[in-house]
């Protein structure tokens, strides 16, 4: 008796350690969905994609250059509003002035999260 009660018990928290993971796994798809739609609103993919170079560098390129960087998300948020130049060639960013703080940070976070 003991034994299928604790047979039951492992399939039980076997089967929530596998719903579990469904869910993290869906959470971070989702995020991953929003921050290429708002890099889509914001016209970003008319410059860069997400892992090839295009007139700027592919983000996966940005995620592993400032990965190691404890503020980086801030960096990011501000290079984005404010344009950047010199960082990866000749060709400078402009200014995204269409994009607001809030969402500068979620682009950041984003770029960042896309660490290969
Ligand atoms: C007109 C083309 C253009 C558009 C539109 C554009 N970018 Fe860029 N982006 C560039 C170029 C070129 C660079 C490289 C600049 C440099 O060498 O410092 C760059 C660099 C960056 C960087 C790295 C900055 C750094 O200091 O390393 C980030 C982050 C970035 N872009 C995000 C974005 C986001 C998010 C958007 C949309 C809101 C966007 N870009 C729109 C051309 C563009």
């Amino acid at each position: 008796m003991r034994a299928v009660l604790s047979g039951r018990r492992w399939r039980a928290a076997c089967a929530s350690f596998v719903l579990c993971l469904f869910c993290v796994g869906a959470v971070s798809a989702q995020g991953a969905q929003d921050g290429l739609a708002l890099a889509k609103a914001k016209t970003c993919l008319g410059c860069h994609q997400v892992d090839a170079k295009r007139v700027g560098p592919a983000f996966t390129a940005i995620a592993q250059r400032y990965a190691g960087q404890a503020d980086a998300e801030q960096y990011l948020s501000k290079a984005i509003r404010q344009g950047a130049r010199g960082r990866w060639g000749a060709v400078p960013m402009p200014a995204q002035s269409q994009v607001n703080e809030q969402d500068a940070q979620r682009l950041a976070q984003w770029i960042i999260s896309l660490r290969p």
